[in-house]
């Protein structure tokens, strides 16, 4: 058996760290993109030349031909989303040769993105999550329910009739009865899902076992993990998460593959705070500095377009993310951004009513009331979106970049200064 060379990529914030730039980035070696959780809730940018793509649900390195790329077991997966993703990629020439969809992803059906947002909708404002309104938390449900549809429930046209035909009566009361919708005729959600399944069955394949073989056989893979470790349904902000494992142990579970098949966790770490959607942030800045950084990082959502909560690093946050992912490599986006901030920022520990806090409270409701207590290092105003060398940078900069290696105890060993694929310091990632 050759060496194991597969890399996991998780985000390490609230999400939009910059993941899919990165992916794109290590793209030029890898053999096999992975997803493994979440569904197209993501929304992962990749620019090359100036052209952009969102990827919502086919990995990031779909913009490698011939390259393979699996949507594992652990997706929730919005057929229609997938074949309009699949279909722009092939209007710009970009053919989706080499795609395999696991058999035992889940299905979002309309109804899911029908509840997700009249759940949304019932939620006082004080429970509010800001969900991406992509049908992620009620398709996790039936899957934990077990009264769910997989990917190869759509491929049988008889099979699909037996399960939907009960699914859509219970999912019917509830939308009439407890939210006084009309209820769905079953020939309008029946009929989609046949062709759906139609569409689909070239691609699903046994994806566990393809990436068995690849593994053993030192192949280059590269999990591209959704959202990020703080929007864990475990380990992050609850209620303010996703529903799937967002850090590092959910790759094993969403694909099948084993702890011990892992050679990096690559944690990406935008030199910022953001979050979208609800929930606690303790370092949200709502004045100038926040604004600035809005603008400047084009904080604005990939996938529904809202306005990203903008703030300070917090580190205490970020401390906590990287023991929980176990992250070994950090690769650190949009320090671009931070210039011209003036002095920078750093939120080194927390105040709890006059207690100071230096670890992540377990409480989502403690971590609602700290205030960030700050550190303030130089800042820089050169434009550093042309560096390419490290010894490039502005010695300020340089600092930043080595203190956060210094605080998580992990090398930075990429450091992204640009949108583009080219805009970017390698320190080692891809030796
Ligand atoms: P993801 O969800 O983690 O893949 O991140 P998103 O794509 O949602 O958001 C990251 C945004 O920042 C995208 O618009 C990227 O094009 C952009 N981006 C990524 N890296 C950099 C960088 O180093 N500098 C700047 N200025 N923008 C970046
Ligand atoms: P990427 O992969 C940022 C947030 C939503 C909301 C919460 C629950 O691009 O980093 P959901 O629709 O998943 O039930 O919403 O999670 N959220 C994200 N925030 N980046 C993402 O993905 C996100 N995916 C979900 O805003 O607060
Ligand atoms: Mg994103």
């Amino acid at each position: 058996m050759k060496n194991k060379n597969v890399d996991l990529l998780v985000g390490a914030q609230w999400g939009d760290e910059g993941k899919g730039k990165v992916v794109d980035l290590l793209g030029a070696d890898v053999d096999v993109f992975v997803r493994s959780q979440g569904g197209a809730n993501a929304g992962h940018t990749v620019i090359v030349d100036g052209q952009k793509v969102v990827f919502h649900l086919l990995p990031s390195g779909m913009l490698y031909p011939g390259k393979l790329c699996v949507l594992g077991n652990g997706l929730v997966i919005d057929p229609e989303q997938f074949l309009k993703e699949t279909a722009e990629l092939e209007s710009r020439g970009q053919a989706c040769a080499r795609l395999a969809v696991s058999p035992h992803a889940h299905v979002v059906m309309p109804y899911h993105k029908l509840l997700d947002r009249l759940q949304e909708q019932a939620r006082s404002k004080s429970r509010k999550i800001g969900t991406t309104g992509r049908g992620i938390g009620p398709c996790y449900v039936d899957k934990y329910t077990r009264c769910g549809l997989r990917i190869e429930d759509l491929l049988d046209a008889d099979v699909l009739r037996e399960r939907l035909v009960p699914l859509l009566e219970e999912k019917n009361q509830i939308l009439t009865h407890l939210y006084n919708e009309k209820p769905l005729p079953f020939d309008e959600i029946y009929e989609p899902a046949r062709e759906w399944g139609k569409a689909l069955a070239p691609y699903v394949d046994d994806t566990m076992t393809l990436l068995r073989k690849a593994v053993d056989g030192g192949q280059h893979i590269l999990l591209e993990g959704a959202q990020a470790a703080l929007l864990d349904i475990d380990h992050g902000t609850y209620p303010y998460v996703t529903s799937s494992s967002t850090c590092a142990a959910g790759a094993f579970t969403g694909t099948g593959l084993a702890p011990n098949d892992l050679k990096r966790i690559i944690s990406v770490v935008k030199a910022y705070t953001t979050r979208v959607g609800e929930g606690p942030m303790p370092t949200e800045d709502l004045g100038d500095d926040g604004e600035k950084l809005r603008q400047q990082g084009g904080e604005f959502g990939a996938t529904t377009g809202r306005p990203r909560r903008c703030g300070w690093l917090d580190m205490v946050g970020l401390k906590y993310a990287t023991a929980l992912n176990g992250a070994d490599t950090i690769a650190l986006t949009k320090l671009d951004v931070l210039t011209g901030m003036g002095p920078i920022k750093v939120c080194v520990a927390y105040d709890h009513n006059g207690t100071r806090l230096d670890r992540y409270p377990t409480d989502t409701r403690v971590l609602e009331e700290v205030k960030p207590i700050y550190e303030t290092l130089p800042g820089w105003t050169e434009d550093i979106s042309g560096c390419r060398k490290f010894e490039e940078l502005p010695a300020a900069a340089q600092d930043y970049v080595r203190y956060i290696e210094r605080e998580l105890n992990a090398p930075v060993k990429l450091v992204a200064v640009g949108p583009d694929r080219a805009q970017t310091i390698d320190r080692g990632m891809r030796d």
